[in-house]
């Protein structure tokens, strides 16, 4: 990890206790209060964490205007139901949208009928000392998934050397496999070669393109591209002012151009946005806010939402969580392995057509 690659905050220890059950805290403002969505959002997140009729660490709070959106993964509806509870005495006025899906502790919620599994993660990180590491889950994805998604920071400096171990790791693998690059990809200066040797071996590697995967369930296509920073709503860069963060903006804006582009075009019953750098700030909570600008962007996210994404699957952000939205509602995780501390997700798509395709309750973790 480089002082450029984001680093997983402590604690926060100054945000607002929670303790004891909701109503015994101090209330939430409503929505035209005055107190900021992002740490009203943070409030409500802590609060489910401690209050015991929840007691769930996995649950995501978004506040867009007046709508608050709840999104994760419980183990029963029941739990689900207690969730949705706890927020709305913390969020009275406010829309609310419970997307919380519910997933069986006692294993993968089943492959409904006509699904499609997608196994995806981010910042392997793979050294020339890392032979042997992956390959063992690689010889695996097979049984599980029908296709791989990695979502950059593939290598550790970039070095061809490095990218060459992964193709050893990846000849496991007996699905296709599609890949965006991360920082850690660019830092030699030698992308161009470590995509190549990944091309060479199989890999589509996008930056800007889409492409469309047949598998035995169906067709799925991917839009991928590495993104870039910027920051969110209320804290972010603008492209104004000196060359230099014309630059910066402009360089994530023509990412973010270029993926909406390529979503549109995607003819595929699922529809998949793979990035390096995070396209909202819900999947960015454990990380400190003050890096949020360089972990992501909400021009990212709002690609995603006018491309028509179903999901959008990230890494880049080690310290952050798994599930988020949009701004728009369209689910997003957080597959970085350090986030997901497992070998990779699965993530389990309806078949084309059938309902709710397209509103986040079809996409369940299953592993
Ligand atoms: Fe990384
Ligand atoms: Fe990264």
């Amino acid at each position: 990890m480089t002082d450029a690659e984001p680093r997983a905050s402590e604690p926060d220890a100054s945000g607002p206790a929670a303790s004891g059950p909701a109503a015994s805290r101090p209330r939430a403002s409503g929505p035209d209060g005055s107190e900021p969505g992002g740490y009203l959002a943070e409030h409500v997140r802590t609060a489910l964490a401690a209050d015991p009729r929840a007691g769930e660490l996995g649950v995501t709070v978004r506040i867009v205007g007046s709508r608050a959106f709840l999104c994760g993964d419980v183990s029963t509806p029941e739990r689900r139901d207690a969730v949705a509870a706890v927020a709305s005495e913390l969020l009275a006025g406010y829309e609310l949208h419970n997307d919380v899906t519910v997933t069986p502790v006692d294993g993968a919620p089943g492959r409904p009928a006509g699904a499609v599994r997608v196994a995806a993660v981010g910042d392997l990180h793979v050294g020339t000392d890392s032979a042997g590491r992956l390959r063992p889950h690689f010889e695996r994805v097979g049984d599980e998934a029908d296709l791989l998604l990695l979502a950059g920071d593939l290598t550790r400096v970039g070095d061809p050397e490095e990218a060459a171990v992964l193709v050893g790791e990846l000849r496991g693998a007996t699905v296709p496999v599609v890949a965006v690059l991360g920082n850690h990809d660019y830092h030699c200066g030698r992308e161009r070669a470590v995509a190549g040797l990944l091309e060479d071996a199989g890999v589509r590697v996008l930056e800007g393109e889409a492409v469309v995967v047949g598998t035995p369930s169906g067709p799925v296509g991917v839009a991928g591209t590495k993104g870039f920073g910027g920051g969110f709503a209320g804290a972010c860069g603008s492209d104004f002012g000196e060359p230099l963060m014309k630059a910066f903006v402009g360089h994530t804006r023509e990412a973010a151009e270029r993926l909406e582009e390529a979503l549109a075009g995607l003819d595929a019953p699922v529809r998949i946005a793979l990035l390096h750098y995070a396209p909202t700030d819900t999947t960015l909570h454990g990380e400190r806010l003050e890096i949020y600008p360089f972990l992501g962007s909400y021009l990212l996210g709002e690609a995603v939402d006018r491309g028509g994404a179903d999901v959008a699957l990230h890494g880049h952000a080690h310290g952050g969580t798994e599930h988020g939205l949009t701004d728009g509602g369209t689910p997003v995780r957080n597959v970085a392995q350090p986030v997901l501390r497992r070998p990779y997700a699965v993530y389990c798509f309806t078949a084309a057509g059938e309902a709710g395709c397209n509103d986040g309750s079809a996409l369940a973790v299953a592993r």
